[in-house]
């Protein structure tokens, strides 16, 4: 198997997730105050979907660097990711890496491979749960038979599934969550919501490529984002069920430029970005000789330079920061 198809390098292209990231310090720096209420012992933090965790050991370093100013409490953080993850990566970034949270006294870190669609951490143990840009990954691949970016379908009967399968794992999300928190522990999480730019620019290039004859419809359908954005209905639906668990802290949603200037340097990191993510769904979803993927893999790299460069270099995304307080039960 070629090395092109790996879903690798992760940390080299990801600047535009860190900015995004760094959209919750303040909700973080409240979560962390919290977390120095509810215990004078470790503070325990879950970090669901850290990938190979430079993001997180940036936002952890930023945010731990002025506690630390006030408080030697210590802390420990579950990196979280799929068993798939590239943990050799996460462990050698976040010993090796300059500005990471490691160089700061009295911080531990321990990773959890497996899917956040589980109770990964003991009952009442977690402090802050913590998610950016992962809890709009579904616990199923669903792929739209009409669109690249499945809430941008306008197939009835799919709409009607992945409405009702997102409804349901968020609801299973909060859940879990709220067992692994102690009781008024803070879950902060930040997601994306239904308007994606880069499920419409895949969805052009998707097209194109079927067109071409270059892959066939079968192909097509699985070339989606693999994610679903949810509307503020079907986000607020379900809090409105949790409201007995949890209380709303904080609650926004914006659509953010995850490139907003053109220049050379976003050029690399979008392609970067898109390059990771279609060898990735490639190797997933096309059954072709490696020859043929890159074949593939270059088509689409040259259409999303050349929509990229249409639109001036901007990609938007819908995107929610949530903070959640767990309500303890009524004993
Ligand atoms: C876009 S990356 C975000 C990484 C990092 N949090 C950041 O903001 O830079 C999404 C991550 O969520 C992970 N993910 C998706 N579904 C998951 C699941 N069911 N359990 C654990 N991790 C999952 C992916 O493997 C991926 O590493």
């Amino acid at each position: 198997m070629s090395e092109d198809y790996a879903f690798k390098d992760y940390n080299q292209y990801s600047s535009p997730q860190l900015a995004v990231m760094m959209r919750m310090s303040n909700a973080f720096h409240n979560a962390l105050n919290n977390a120095r209420i509810l215990t004078n012992s470790t503070i325990f933090i879950a970090d669901y979907g850290s990938s190979e965790c430079l993001n997180s050991l940036l936002f952890f370093k930023d945010s731990f660097a002025p506690f630390r100013e006030t408080s030697q409490q210590p802390i420990l953080l579950f990196h979280n990711d799929l068993p798939t993850n590239n943990w050799t990566k996460s462990f050698k970034t976040i010993l090796e890496h300059q500005n990471s949270y490691v160089n700061l006294p009295n911080i531990y870190f321990s990773s959890i491979g497996r899917s956040f669609f589980n109770q990964i951490l003991p009952d009442s143990s977690v402090h802050i749960g913590f998610s950016s840009l992962a809890f709009h990954f579904l616990s199923e691949d669903l792929c739209a038979p009409d669109h690249a970016l499945a809430s941008s379908s306008v197939d009835q009967e799919f709409k009607e599934r992945i409405v009702k399968f997102a409804h349901e794992d968020l609801i299973n999300l909060l859940e879990l969550r709220y067992k692994e928190l102690v009781d008024h522990g803070v879950l902060l999480m930040q997601f994306a919501g239904e308007n994606m730019d880069i499920g419409v620019y895949l969805h052009e290039a998707n097209e194109k490529a079927y067109e071409k004859g270059i892959i066939n419809r079968e192909e097509k359908r699985n070339l989606s984002t693999g994610s679903y954005g949810r509307t503020t209905e079907e986000v607020q639906r379900a809090l409105d069920i949790e409201r007995e668990k949890f209380k709303v802290l904080y609650i926004s949603k914006e659509k953010i430029p995850m490139f907003n200037e053109k220049n050379e340097k976003n050029i690399e990191v979008f392609l970067g970005l898109c390059r990771g993510f279609l060898g990735f769904k490639l190797q997933k979803s096309v059954r072709r000789t490696d020859e043929e993927r890159n074949q593939i893999l270059k088509f689409y790299i040259d259409e999303l330079l050349d929509i990229f460069e249409r639109r001036d270099h901007q990609l938007l995304t819908d995107i929610y920061i949530i903070s959640l307080e767990k309500i303890p039960k009524e004993r």
